[in-house]
């Protein structure tokens, strides 16, 4: 199995890449709220503006171009942010983080690139609520849950399929990816998270064991087991 994130910026990686040679990007940018000085609620605190400059930059027209040329099925996150760079899909992903009436974002919604209708993952994520990874540390602000994430490569991706992911960030797609027995790609360029989600991915090696060839695609959402991962047999 294939699992590495280069400590680099995504921007070289693509321009060295050929056109279709990723089946699946599942990407997480940037999406340039907290330096546009949109910040709401509790986050108006979380980063001077200084700070926010220096890592929440919005990509440009030509990165979306490049990472439609490199791969031929694509998921972005922060679809609402980019709608001038994308093209007109059918089946956005809603993200309900179940977060009820407290004052953190109801969810976040993807770009889709496969055809069909409107998805909904139900997962709580609201500070200490949550549905999955309860107490553990987050590497940063916009971290994902692994389940998240296999959801959408159970639904999605086929065996055998090299996943790339531009933005590694935590690297809670490349857990995913480790547990489900999908090749996987990143690019993280900030040096000390680089360093952190290789110390996660470390840890979860030693703790995890991958699905050895049953990967249960479009296994149904069941009770209070909502990716249905009990039903997993590991090797
Ligand atoms: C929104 S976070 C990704 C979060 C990730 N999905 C997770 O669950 O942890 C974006 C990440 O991309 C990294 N990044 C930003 N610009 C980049 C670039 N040009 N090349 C590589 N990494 C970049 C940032 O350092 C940050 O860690």
């Amino acid at each position: 199995l294939i699992s590495i994130v280069h400590q680099l910026n995504n921007r070289l990686f693509l321009k060295g890449q050929q056109d279709n040679a990723f089946p699946l990007v599942i990407d997480d940018p940037p999406y340039g709220i907290f330096s546009e000085k949109k910040k709401t609620g509790f986050l108006r605190d979380y980063a001077t503006q200084a700070e926010a400059n220096k890592w929440d930059q919005r990509p440009e027209s030509k990165y979306f171009q490049e990472l439609f040329r490199v791969s031929k099925n694509q998921i972005i996150w922060g679809a609402q942010y980019f709608t001038n760079d994308l093209p007109d899909y059918s089946q956005p992903i809603i993200w309900d983080k179940k977060t009820g009436e407290s004052y953190f974002s109801d969810g976040e919604m993807a770009f889709c690139s496969f055809p069909g209708t409107l998805r909904i993952i139900p997962h709580q994520w609201a500070g200490c609520f949550r549905d999955s990874e309860r107490g553990e540390k987050s590497i940063l602000a916009g971290q994902k849950p692994v389940a998240v994430y296999e959801w959408l490569l159970k639904t999605f991706a086929k065996k055998g399929w090299v996943i790339l992911d531009p933005h590694t960030g935590s690297g809670s797609l490349r857990l995913a990816c480790y547990h489900l027995g999908f090749d996987y790609v990143g690019c993280e360029n900030n040096e000390s998270r680089w360093q952190a989600q290789e110390e996660r991915f470390q840890n979860y090696v030693r703790t995890h064991q991958i699905y050895k060839g049953r990967i249960p695609f479009g296994l149904k959402e069941t009770g209070s087991d909502p990716f249905g991962l009990k039903n997993i047999k590991s090797r």
